[in-house]
């Protein structure tokens, strides 16, 4: 969407890294667990995953909406000495080839509508790894979205993932990467 799109390349455009240049804990924390091979980024952003991700070894395709956000994953990946593959793609619109992927990376980018899609491009026995907010981020007040469909309802993850094996899950608030989030994080299997 268009208005996503500005909103997004306003926020990257500025000098410095709006979500910062380090992967995200979760995704730090469990890179043992997730199958080695073709992953894809979801709304990769300025590509602080993405990288992170190849970095360890995947060959990896970063998707965003944000031309600015890729722009400069492609510099953080060049100073960082990996290659990154990166399109410009609104995923309202995008499909995903079916079973192209080994892992897909899902970091605060929720589009239920996206999930079937995420769900058909893995392989069997890939994996998806997916973090965002839960409802009671907005209790804690340090930021985040503002509208409530961007926010996961109790256990919602376990639902949209179903017919996956979990592997991991979690909810609730964590202090991690320096600040204090309310979040639910899953890693699961297609079977
Ligand atoms: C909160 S950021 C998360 C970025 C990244 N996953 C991370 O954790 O660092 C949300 C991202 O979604 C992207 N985005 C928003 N709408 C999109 C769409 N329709 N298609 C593709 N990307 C979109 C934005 O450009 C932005 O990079």
């Amino acid at each position: 969407m268009r208005t996503d799109q500005n909103r997004w390349n306003k926020r990257f455009g500025k000098k410095g890294f709006a979500l910062g240049k380090e992967p995200n804990p979760f995704l730090k924390k469990h890179i043992h667990l997730l199958p080695r091979g073709k992953a894809l980024d979801i709304a990769a952003g300025e590509g602080r995953n993405a990288i992170y991700l190849a970095q360890n070894g995947f060959d990896v395709d970063a998707m965003d909406i944000s031309e600015k956000g890729l722009k400069k994953a492609q510099k953080l990946a060049r100073e960082k000495g990996v290659k990154i593959n990166t399109f410009l793609v609104d995923l309202d619109q995008f499909q995903i080839e079916k079973g192209r992927y080994d892992l897909v990376a899902n970091f605060y980018f929720l589009k239920r509508r996206l999930i079937p899609r995420i769900k058909k491009g893995l392989k069997k026995g890939g994996k998806v790894i997916f973090e965002t907010y839960i409802l009671e981020h907005r209790t804690l007040g340090v930021g985040g979205p503002k509208q409530a469909k961007y926010f996961l309802k109790p256990n919602e993850p376990l639902r949209l993932f179903k017919g996956f094996r979990i592997l991991f899950y979690r909810e609730g608030i964590f202090r991690e990467g320096g600040r204090k989030k309310a979040v639910a994080s899953l890693i699961a299997e297609k079977i």
